[in-house]
């Protein structure tokens, strides 16, 4: 539906909020389609610091139904245990290398080089790691946005719930 068929003439900031609301949540060919334009653009480097010893984030797109982060991540770092509150996510890598660890239907690690792309569902859990020598990018999209993350412990193998935040702790 266009947006101009459901906005008011002179829309406020709080009907924008709320029609932007109402609109059904991306795809996951839309994400997809959204990590290749952003990850296309060489200026998303400079939003990151990739000399930091820390991983540094940066959110460049945020809506109701889409939250776009470009995400650094110097070596040795990770996100630890996470899911996303819901929401059907996907990120691709840039520079470097990341594992994605996963247990759903027994323990499994994918190595993700430059270009290469990962979409998962709602229910997604996994851990993020830079196990490479050189700092890796990447962008990441979801919808809707993340409002809440939980995040997990690995105890004798098994994931425990361990605390819930806002979803803007990468
Ligand atoms: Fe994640």
């Amino acid at each position: 539906m266009p947006i101009s068929s459901t906005l008011p003439t002179t829309p406020t900031l709080a009907t924008l909020e709320q029609h932007l609301t109402e609109q059904p949540p991306a795809t996951r060919a839309q994400l997809l389609l959204t990590l290749r334009l952003f990850s296309q653009d060489p200026g998303i480097a400079s939003l990151v610091d990739l000399a930091a010893t820390d991983r540094q984030w940066h959110e460049v797109a945020r809506t109701p139904q889409l939250q776009v982060w470009v995400i650094s991540w110097p070596p040795g770092t990770s996100t630890g245990w996470h899911d996303h509150g819901g929401a059907v996510g996907a990120f691709r890598v840039v520079r470097g290398s990341l594992e994605e660890h996963t247990v759903r239907d027994g323990r499994r690690l994918r190595t993700l080089a430059p270009g290469d792309l990962r979409v998962f569902s709602g229910s997604h859990v996994h851990d993020v790691r830079n196990t490479g020598a050189v700092p890796a990018l990447s962008v990441h999209a979801y919808s809707p946005r993340l409002d809440a993350m939980t995040r997990y412990v690995e105890t004798d193998g098994r994931l425990e719930a361990h605390e819930v935040d806002g979803g803007e702790r990468w």
